[in-house]
C-alpha cells in the first residue's frame, strides 16, 4: 500500500487520486471511510464525540483500508498523531507531502469546514505545521516537497521514486 501523509493543504486527496491513477489502482481516503461509516460528517463528530473519538474511527478506517485495499490510501492530516494508527503503518510505502505555512494556507482557503481550523486558518495551521512536522517526518519512508509544484508534478515524483 502507498499511503499518503501530511497537513491539510498538502494536496494528499488530489495527489491520491493521480498516483492512483497513473498505476491504474484505486484510492481509499480515511476521511470519506469515517463519514461513510458514522453516517455524519467529520465536523459534527469532532463537535457531538470530540477529537478523541475522531482518531479512534479514523484508526479503525487505516486498519480496515490496510486489511481489504491495496493501492494508494489517503489518510486524513492528524490521523498519525495516534499511536496505534502510526503502529499499523509499519512496513508499508507512507509519503509524507511537505507543505509550507504559506502554500497550506492558500490551498485550504477560508470557510473549509474543517473543524481544526476554526476561528483563525493561518494561525492555526502554523500550529499544526510546527507540531505535526516531526510526527510525519518519522513515520514518513518518502519525503516529497510540494510547495509552488502542481499536483501532477508531485504525483510523478512519488510514482518514479516508489
Ligand atoms: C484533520 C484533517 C482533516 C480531517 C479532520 C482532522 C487534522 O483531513 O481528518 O478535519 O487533524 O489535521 P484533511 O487533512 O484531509 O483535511
Amino acid at each position: 500500500m502507498i499511503v499518503l501523509i501530511g497537513p491539510m493543504g498538502a494536496g494528499k486527496t488530489t495527489v491520491g487520486r493521480l498516483v492512483a491513477a497513473r498505476l491504474g489502482s484505486a484510492v481509499r481516503d480515511t476521511d470519506h471511510d469515517v463519514e461513510a461509516t458514522a453516517g455524519r460528517p467529520i465536523s459534527d463528530i469532532f463537535v457531538e464525540d470530540g477529537e478523541e473519538a475522531f482518531r479512534a474511527l479514523e484508526r479503525a478506517a487505516v486498519a480496515d483500508a490496510l486489511a481489504s485495499h491495496d493501492g494508494v490510501l489517503t489518510l486524513g492530516g492528524g490521523a498519525v498523531l495516534d499511536p496505534g494508527t502510526r503502529e499499523l503503518l509499519a512496513g508499508h510505502d507512507v509519503v509524507f507531502l511537505r507543505v509550507g505555512l504559506a502554500d497550506a494556507v492558500k490551498r485550504v482557503g477560508l470557510g473549509t469546514g474543517r473543524p481544526l481550523l476554526l476561528g483563525n486558518v493561518r494561525g492555526r495551521i502554523k500550529t499544526l505545521l510546527d507540531e505535526r512536522t516531526p510526527v510525519y517526518e518519522s513515520v514518513a519512508t518518502l519525503v516529497v516537497d510540494t510547495d509552488g509544484r502542481t499536483p501532477e508534478d508531485v504525483a510523478g515524483e512519488i510514482v518514479a521514486a516508489l
